[in-house]
């Protein structure tokens, strides 16, 4: 029994080593941690159930069957975090590259199987060159398995990727159909061909870091929802997203202690909108003043400014926030907003997480690049997003909500529930300016009339109380007591029902 102890044991040793210790300290060399040391940190401590240790691949190619560690490249099994269970997968680079085999893949699925029918939420930390080369399409094959998975698990369990290294081609397609990607600065990469492969077809000279690192995918492209300085941080942070989220579709999201009044009472809102109506404001500061405990996080900081997407906590209730920046672009929604928000607030929609919209938005943005980059469509997005969503939805408008971005931020007409204004609100079609320049053409010339008619249409529609006469705007409410009718106004909602017409399922304007 004694030998039989042991060699477990020595196998396990052999397994834990991945691909060498070489390897290993060549990984801690470039700053990052092995794919042990993350699922660590990742889970709570001791939580972790390993499964599959001893897979090993099947491949006898190129003289593979010489080299066959166990694991094959990926540690798979389940944990906790803060004592909710998720299923976790963790490339290993330091075996072949951390690259996809037929085995390892099927590791992948085995766990992506049962989160789906144990509701709990899928995390993968991907380090890999995607599909591994010597397996051809057997490893090819592989991929398409986990893609079905990640597309049959969306809007079922929470998916969220961390990656943490040069992930390519496969590698970077099942993270993109995820909830969720999260790069770590200066040590990981996507791409769908590396800069070599980008040299020969269009002769494009580009480094690493340009073509897929972690600005790029969180200024550009949008591929990413985040980036942090290194491994630590980036872990530490996805366990305090996994803390707004409900385990499945079928779920409440979770309820955390909270220390904070919900009348809280924040006199300094009263003058957070400035006199003149062209001064920006930061909305951050109405999002922490609303929130528990000033708890933001925030989703997409650094794409798309112009409107802001993240969770905060209402009597320590998950609440999705989606609110105008007036300080970029004056808030006014354009394609990239329009995408942002539309995909969180249909996040939201599919997790039961309830949405509160903070409004000040001129307009959508004019001008050819927006026309010819087909503005309209990505502008429906949202319109469609927020129209379709059946979670309890909050909307205070502080100042501006002129023409279609009125409608579109979950206005009353798009099944707001409760829709509260500020008495600085101005909810009309147009600004007062272009407004009297349209209708008043004939009397452009004359500066004076011009200023009257401007004063005339301020008077009669850069106020709430034409919307709240027919109803449009439930409530005007006192900016210091937003915090008080918002959380009132959720906690009002907890057994909202609302159900759409059976359908197959939309045809969002993709
Ligand atoms: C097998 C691989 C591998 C792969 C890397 N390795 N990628 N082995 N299959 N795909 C191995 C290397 O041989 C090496 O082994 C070890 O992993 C580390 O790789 P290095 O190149 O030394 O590391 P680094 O310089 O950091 O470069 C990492 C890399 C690069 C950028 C990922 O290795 C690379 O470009 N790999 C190929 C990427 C690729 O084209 N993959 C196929 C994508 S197609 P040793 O023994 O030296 O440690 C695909 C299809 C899916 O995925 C379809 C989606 C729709």
């Amino acid at each position: 029994m004694k030998d039989i102890l042991a060699e477990l044991e020595s196998r396990r040793d052999a397994a834990r080593l991945g691909g060498g210790q070489r390897r290993i300290d060549s990984q801690h060399a470039k700053g990052k941690l092995t794919a042990r040391e993350r699922v660590d940190l990742l889970l709570d401590e001791d939580s972790f159930e390993e499964l599959d240790m001893f897979v090993a691949h099947r491949c006898t190619d190129f003289g593979m069957e010489q080299d066959r560690p166990a694991g094959d490249g990926v540690i798979t099994g389940w944990g906790t975090i803060n004592g909710r269970m998720v299923y976790v997968f963790s490339q290993d680079f330091t075996v072949f590259g951390g690259s996809l085999s037929e085995t390892h893949a099927q590791k992948i699925c085995k766990i992506m199987d049962m989160a789906m029918q144990n509701g709990a939420p899928v995390i993968g930390i991907n380090d890999s060159g995607g599909a591994r080369i010597q397996e051809g399409v057997a490893s090819l094959a592989g991929y398409a398995e986990v893609f079905q998975r990640n597309i049959m698990a969306s809007g079922v369990v929470p998916q969220i990727s961390l990656v943490m290294g040069p992930c390519a081609g496969g590698a970077v397609y099942s993270p993109a159909m995820t909830d969720f990607i999260f790069m770590v600065k200066d040590s990981s990469y996507m791409f769908v061909t590396g800069p070599d492969v980008v040299k020969t077809v269009t002769n494009e000279v580009v480094t690493a870091e340009e073509l897929g690192g972690a600005t790029t995918h969180t200024r550009k492209s949008s591929v990413a929802d985040g980036a942090f300085e290194n491994d630590v941080e980036a872990l530490a942070e996805v366990r305090r997203l996994v803390d707004f989220l409900p385990l499945n579709n079928r779920q409440k999201p979770p309820v955390r202690p909270f220390f904070d009044e919900p009348g809280r009472i924040e006199n300094s809102l009263d003058t957070l909108v400035p006199d003149n109506a062209n001064t920006p404001y930061d909305m951050k500061e109405l999002i922490t003043k609303i929130a528990d405990e000033a708890d933001f996080y925030e989703i997409q900081e650094d794409f798309a400014k112009n409107i802001i997407t993240g969770f905060i906590r209402l009597e320590g209730q998950s609440v999705g926030v989606v609110a105008n920046q007036p300080t970029v672009l004056a808030g006014c929604l354009d394609i990239d907003s329009s995408r942002k928000a539309a995909r969180f607030v249909r996040f939201c929609d599919a997790f039961e997480i309830p949405i509160l919209t903070l409004v000040d938005v001129p307009g959508f943005l004019p001008g050819t690049s927006q026309e010819y980059g087909g503005v309209i469509k990505h502008g429906a997005k949202l319109l469609f997003a927020y129209g379709e969503a059946t979670v309890p939805k909050v909307t205070v408008i502080t100042r501006k909500a002129y023409g279609g971005a009125y409608d579109v931020m979950a206005s009353k007409h798009l099944r707001g529930d409760f829709n509260y204004a500020w008495p600085t609100a101005e909810i009309a079609v147009m600004g007062a300016k272009g407004a009297t320049e349209i209708i008043h053409r004939a009397d452009l010339g004359d500066a004076d009339k011009i200023a009257a008619h401007t004063a005339n249409y301020e008077d009669r529609f850069a106020n709430p109380f034409v919307a709240a006469e027919r109803g449009f705007i439930d409530e005007v409410i006192t900016p210091r007591s937003t915090r008080m009718r918002v959380s009132r106004a959720f906690a009002s909602l907890r057994g909202k029902s609302l159900k759409n017409p059976w359908k197959k399922h939309d045809n969002i304007p993709l």
